[in-house]
């Protein structure tokens, strides 16, 4: 029978558990383990094993792909900190706050051969599958975290180049992960693909979302700086919808706030954006396009060939992790 979410998510937990990181040189791998152990939603290990359970596969054979896809998600973290100057993580201080920036570059890159390590676990013709979309899906993220870098300074940028950024810096992950857990598990080509593109959708609804929660959140259960994307000038969907909807002197104004002026800085910076994303009501039209990618994943979810009961999992897991506050 299919397994819950919370089963599959304490399955993972103490798999991650029983790892052992060497011990020396202290320096790169003491790092690792600091943040890997802060937490983290398990978002993208729980997508494979649920891949996976969901046609009937062998989750411990396929832990592997999901501490692949994890190292490879806190490596990506550790440099994206650095990236976007963000001091706060899961509620802790970033590595290159508590160590430096070198080691949170090199320690970043030894989760990334160890995600490698961990796929090279498989026997050949599983492993050509899984290293063929894992490097494709690498590739893309890459693409994504240099959009968006991009974009910080680019004046022009268009929704449609917005949606195509998030889809690689975020949602090809997720989407990603779901694919490797039917490989390992012998789903069929067009099954996959489904799940790819259920996980794909899920993930570019989950990346609105956390533009929008990054505003707008209530609580900083996030463990992240509040308004962390406008203080970074990031062009966001909040941001690039307002500048649509908003009178052409409001949109002019913000278009001001988010150039290279240094005259509204720090928290008038955000208290002034706030205002003007409040005054048009921004946040109704992020969450329509949120709702649009989630029901566009589940028509997916549909689509696979198996029995109710197995799609359910995957069902509650994109409501919960699409309903979330903080
Ligand atoms: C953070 O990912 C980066 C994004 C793609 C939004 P998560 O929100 O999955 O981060 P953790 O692993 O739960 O901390
Ligand atoms: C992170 O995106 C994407 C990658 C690390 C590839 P964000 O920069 O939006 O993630 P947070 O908000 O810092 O978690
Ligand atoms: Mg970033
Ligand atoms: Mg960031
Ligand atoms: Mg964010």
């Amino acid at each position: 029978m299919p397994k819950s979410i919370l089963e599959l998510q304490k399955k993972y937990l103490d798999a991650l558990g029983q790892l052992n990181y060497p011990e020396q040189p202290n320096n790169l791998y003491e790092p690792v383990k600091y943040l890997l152990e802060l937490g983290g939603k398990r978002i993208r290990p729980v997508l494979v094993l649920a891949g996976a359970d969901m046609f009937d596969g062998d989750l411990d054979r396929a832990m592997n792909m999901s501490h692949a896809v994890e190292f490879f998600h806190n490596f990506s973290l550790m440099h994206d900190d650095i990236m976007d100057d963000a001091d706060l993580r899961r509620g802790s201080q970033t590595v290159h706050t508590k160590y430096d920036v070198n080691t949170a570059i090199l320690s970043g890159d030894v989760m990334l051969i160890y995600a490698y390590q961990f796929i090279e676990q498989y026997e050949p013709e599983v492993l050509s599958q899984l290293f063929t979309l894992f490097n494709k899906t690498s590739v893309q993220i890459c693409e994504g975290q240099q959009l968006d870098v991009d974009f910080e300074t680019r004046e022009e940028v268009a929704i449609d180049d917005y949606l195509k950024m998030i889809t690689y810096k975020t949602a090809v992950l997720l989407g990603a992960s779901l694919q490797f857990g039917g490989i390992v598990s012998g789903a069929s080509k067009k099954d996959q693909e489904h799940l790819y593109n259920f996980g794909k959708n899920i993930g570019i609804a989950f990346q609105v979302q956390d533009d929008i929660l990054d505003v707008f959140a209530e609580s900083q259960a996030s463990g992240k700086k509040k308004a962390g994307d406008i203080l970074q000038k990031k062009k966001t969907y909040l941001y690039l919808k307002s500048l649509e909807i908003l009178s052409e002197s409001q949109s002019e104004r913000l278009r001001y706030l988010f150039s290279d002026q240094k005259e509204v800085e720090g928290q008038s910076l955000i208290d002034e954006t706030l205002a003007l994303f409040k005054d048009c009501h921004v946040k109704v039209y992020a969450q329509e396009l949120k709702e649009s990618y989630q029901q566009l994943g589940l028509s997916h979810l549909q689509m696979i060939a198996r029995p109710e009961e197995h799609k359910e999992i995957l069902l509650n897991f994109a409501e919960n992790l699409l309903n979330r506050e903080s």
